[in-house]
Order: C-alpha cells, then sequence, then structure tokens
C-alpha cells in the first residue's frame, strides 16, 4: 500500500465532519484538492472509505477501520515529536489549553510573554463553559486546563494561582448604586442575569443565595458573558461576575459594582492536568510560567483596577 501521511491527514478531516467542504475549509484547501486525494488512497487501498446516502456521506466497514488506524498513527506521531523535541530541550511544538470562559479575559495576558519567550510554540486555545471543560478534562483532550473550581470527581493535580473575585455588577443608575452594606435577601428581589446552565459563575452565585436559603425569583438567562454584560449596560438587570471580566467597563463607568453583604465571593484560578497525564516539556514549562507569573499578573490587574477607579481586592 502506498497511502501517504498527507493522504491520511486528509482522510482523518473528512471522516471527523463527514464532509468534503468542511474538512478542505478546515485545512485551507479546494474541495476538489481533498476529493482527489481521497480518491487516490481509495485506488491504493481498494476499496472506498465513503458511501453517500442523499446528501450525507458515511464511513464504510473499511473507513472505520483506517479512522481507528488514523488514531494510534497520528498519536504516535504526535508522541514522537513530543520526544525528539524533549531529547533536544526545546521548548516547541503544540500546547493544547482549555480555559474557562471567564479566563478568556486574562489569559492573552499570559500567552503573550510566554510566546515571545518561545516563538515556536503553537497554542490552540479552546474557550468553554466549566461543564463542557471538565469533560474535556476527562476525555484527555488538552493538554493544560485552567478553571475556577477543583473538580472533586476527577483525579487531577492543581496549582493555585491567582485570585478571582466575583462581585456584583449593576447599570450605572441603578438606584442600588447608592447603597452600602445591601443585603443578598434584597439582592434576590432583583432581576438577576446569570449565565447558562453548566457555568462556574452561575454555580458559585447560586451556592451564594442557596447557603442563605434565598431563591432567585426573577431570573434571566442570558447564554455568555458578553450577554450580561450588554444586559447590564441596556438595563435589563443586575448579575455576578469575575471582576476580571469588567475591568474595561469598570473603568468606563457604563456600570458599577454593587456593595453586598458577602462580596466579593473569593474565588481562585487553578491550573490543572490529570494526575496521569505525561506532560510534555512546553506543557510543563508553561504551567510553571503561569505559576511564576502570578504576582506580576496581580499587579497588572490591580493596575488596571486602580486606573478605573476601583481598589477592591487589592
Ligand atoms: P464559567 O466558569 O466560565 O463556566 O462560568 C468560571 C469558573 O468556573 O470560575
Amino acid at each position: 500500500m502506498h497511502m501517504t501521511l498527507r493522504q491520511l491527514t486528509l482522510f482523518r478531516a473528512v471522516a471527523q465532519h463527514l464532509s468534503f467542504t468542511r474538512a478542505a475549509a478546515e485545512l485551507s484547501l479546494t474541495q476538489p484538492a481533498v476529493s482527489i486525494q481521497i480518491k487516490q488512497l481509495e485506488t491504493h487501498i481498494g476499496t472506498p472509505m465513503f458511501e453517500q446516502v442523499g446528501k450525507r456521506i458515511f464511513l464504510t466497514d473499511a473507513g472505520h477501520e483506517l479512522y481507528a488506524a488514523c488514531g494510534d498513527i497520528f498519536a504516535r506521531i504526535e508522541a514522537l515529536e513530543l520526544s525528539l523535541n524533549e531529547l533536544q530541550g526545546s521548548v516547541k511544538g503544540k500546547l493544547k489549553l482549555s480555559v474557562v470562559t471567564t479566563a478568556a479575559y486574562f489569559i492573552p495576558y499570559l500567552l503573550k510573554p510566554f510566546l515571545e519567550r518561545y516563538p515556536e510554540v503553537k497554542v490552540r486555545l479552546n474557550v468553554t463553559n466549566r461543564k463542557t471543560l471538565l469533560k474535556r478534562l476527562s476525555d484527555n483532550e488538552d493538554d493544560l486546563v485552567i478553571m475556577g473550581q477543583v473538580p472533586e470527581q476527577l483525579n487531577v493535580t492543581a496549582q493555585k494561582f491567582l485570585e478571582s473575585p466575583l462581585v456584583v455588577l449593576a447599570p450605572a443608575e441603578h438606584p442600588l448604586v447608592a447603597q452600602s452594606n445591601i443585603s443578598l435577601m434584597q439582592l434576590a428581589e432583583e432581576n438577576i442575569l446569570v449565565r447558562e446552565t453548566g457555568s462556574g459563575t452561575r454555580a458559585a452565585m447560586e451556592r451564594c443565595f442557596a447557603a442563605h436559603e434565598l431563591e432567585l425569583k426573577n431570573n434571566i438567562e442570558l447564554g455568555s458573558t458578553e450577554a450580561i454584560k450588554q444586559g447590564i449596560i441596556a438595563g435589563m438587570g443586575i448579575s455576578v461576575l469575575s471582576q476580571h471580566t469588567v475591568t474595561l467597563e469598570l473603568a468606563a463607568g457604563t456600570m458599577k459594582m454593587l456593595d453586598v453583604e458577602g462580596f466579593p465571593l473569593k474565588r481562585h484560578w487553578y491550573i490543572t492536568h490529570l494526575v496521569d497525564k505525561q506532560l510534555s516539556l512546553v506543557s510543563r514549562t508553561f504551567l510553571e510560567f503561569v505559576v511564576s507569573q502570578a504576582d506580576e499578573m496581580t499587579q497588572l490587574i490591580c493596575k488596571r483596577l486602580r486606573e478605573s477607579g476601583q481598589t477592591l481586592n487589592c
């Protein structure tokens, strides 16, 4: 058989997407270029890898066999790349990171200096909510994961590296802005904008109210941090978010932080991986870098908060 790695790469992409068009787009190729290579591969092997039913394509039995083999082949090549890099002692190659949505607001401040120091590292950052991130972690899809609370159900190693206070935010003109020491009971009567189920921020907020036996009566679910921020600014209601996500808005005065009993909720960021995970040199270097940058990150965040007129938590 004379199949090439290139053909296997294309085959794997088509099999993952079950679409020639999407595979071509992912690999920045034209669809005919992909089709020709797959045809050649099928000719080498002597049997079709895909079958078309109506507009959809499916893997044939032989296609399933080849797809399973591709998993082994590419995992082996990746492991080979890692060990060759390790032997050369060079910090280069892929770094697969996943972070909870809230962490996306500060991760660029860590990635920028890291990539300046190690320009041959290729980062693939995945941003998702806590629930999806836990699934990715248990499926071993990433090298390292950044989240706001260490999962109890998984066997992970976690290093705390930064504070992540959750604060209560309201539209600038909201009557509660002028009040101090607002009770949680009073807050529970307000229109509260919440993230989607599966969000760690939402879970932390709900835990806080439940601990005081309070129910949020007027929940409005807006499925992302950005939607909530815009909702606050538009006057839809108040919300609880990580302070790291609203530095610019606080600086611009488009929303205000409320003085609520028990807030800010103290949380931390953790960088984690499965205990059994074999960390590559790149991953180990990034992990050490993140932990070593914690003080500088804190100072940077405090500087941005001071510039926005907020000194809380600094
Ligand atoms: P979230 O997570 O983006 O899912 O709300 C934040 C966190 O877990 O701290």
